[in-house]
């Protein structure tokens, strides 16, 4: 097969992890006889200081032309300033909207080796593994009025959590697709006893679950779901959420895998064109180090293969070679141990 791939590595250790994703991505294509195009462009804070702009047309343009995007991270203190009228985030939710990829989906596994570098008491962990959906083109990051102002000699902000009931629809359908494939449980959290759009997300997950009466549908409060991520995480199979609930929950989530480094994730949409990228940030602390976690970066070429290619044996054999990686006590900082970011890349493809 033949593929064309965009690479965004972005800021902070964005260039570290995705260099040792196109190491695992090449080894790949020797092993199974593939042949991958890479077409590397700036987003995020380079791209600001590159061209003034956090993602430019031409690079939009380019992901939408490419079968998939790989992106690594974006964001630092360098473009943290308030008042900036770009910010490498922008660039980010510019791309997601521009690619129309809806859906964001972060399984959440725990290796039985890393039970014990995550703070969770051990039977907590047992039997852990998670699909959690996150909406990604709507809520609180895109409605609209958005801003500030004053009024009255007083500082005003506001934000707006806006969503049509097909923009929920397309990402229930979608979790109750992939739950069939797994335990047959959607557990959908959301604030209806407090947030209208909550209320609206609610009376359509009801309709979703009718028409799928195989698969097993619970309604969790998102203050009560953040809890049982920590008191009952194993009971969990397929969570789906709004935008904001979605980007907390998962940052929670990665706690259980025993460290954020670990968990890739797949953006998909209608569209051809999915993006990949995992749900750690640019972390500017060790960035320029050489000692990044790539596994995040690395697992998300993994569901490259799988969800934009169709490429499941290439898919599993990263998985696998990963679970083996770890299984022979191969450590990042992260994870309490010494290897560099290519040095872990290294491990992992010795063993595709
Ligand atoms: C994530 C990140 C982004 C988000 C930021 C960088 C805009 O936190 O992908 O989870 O909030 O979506
Ligand atoms: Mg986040």
């Amino acid at each position: 097969m033949k593929a064309k791939l965009v690479l965004l590595p972005g800021d902070g250790i964005g260039p570290e992890v995705v260099a040792e994703a196109v190491r695992v991505m090449d080894a790949i294509a020797g092993k199974f006889k593939h042949e991958w195009t890479y077409q590397e462009r700036l987003m995020g804070g380079c791209s600001i200081d590159q061209f003034g702009s956090s993602l430019t047309e031409e690079t939009l343009a380019d992901c939408q032309a490419a079968d998939a995007v790989v992106l690594g991270a974006v964001g630092g203190p360098k473009w943290d300033d308030p008042n900036a009228k770009d910010r490498p985030e922008r660039g980010l939710l510019a791309l997601r909207k521009g690619l129309g990829v809806f859906a964001n989906l972060r399984p959440v596994k725990v290796h039985p080796a890393l039970i014990d570098s995550s703070p969770l008491k051990p039977e907590k962990l047992q039997g852990v593994d998670i699909l959690v959906i996150r909406e990604l083109t709507g809520g609180l990051y895109f409605g609209w009025p958005k801003g500030r102002d004053s009024k009255d000699g007083r500082e005003r902000a506001v934000d707006t959590l806006e969503y049509y009931d097909y923009e929920i629809r397309r990402v229930m359908e979608l979790a109750f697709k992939l739950a069939k494939s797994r335990k047959k449980k959607v557990t959908s959290v959301d604030k209806a006893n407090v947030l209208e759009s909550s209320r609206l997300w609610r009376q359509v997950a009801v309709q979703i679950g009718k028409a799928n009466p195989d698969t097993a549908l619970e309604h969790v409060l998102v203050d009560t779901a953040a809890m049982r991520l920590i008191t009952g995480p194993a009971w969990i199979d397929v969570m789906v959420t709004e935008n904001m609930f979605g980007d907390i929950l998962t940052d929670e989530a990665s706690v259980l895998a025993g460290s954020m480094g670990m968990l890739p994730s797949a953006s998909l949409g209608e569209g051809r064109v999915g993006l990949y990228e995992p749900i750690h940030g640019s972390a500017p602390d060790i960035a320029g180090k050489g000692i990044a976690n790539p596994i995040g970066m690395i697992l998300s070429c993994a569901l490259l293969l799988r969800h934009s290619l169709g490429l499941e044996q290439e898919a599993a054999s990263i998985e696998k070679a990963v679970d083996a990686t770890i299984t022979a006590d191969a450590r990042t900082a992260d994870l309490g141990g010494k290897l560099t970011t290519r040095q872990m890349a290294e491990e992992i493809i010795q063993r595709l």
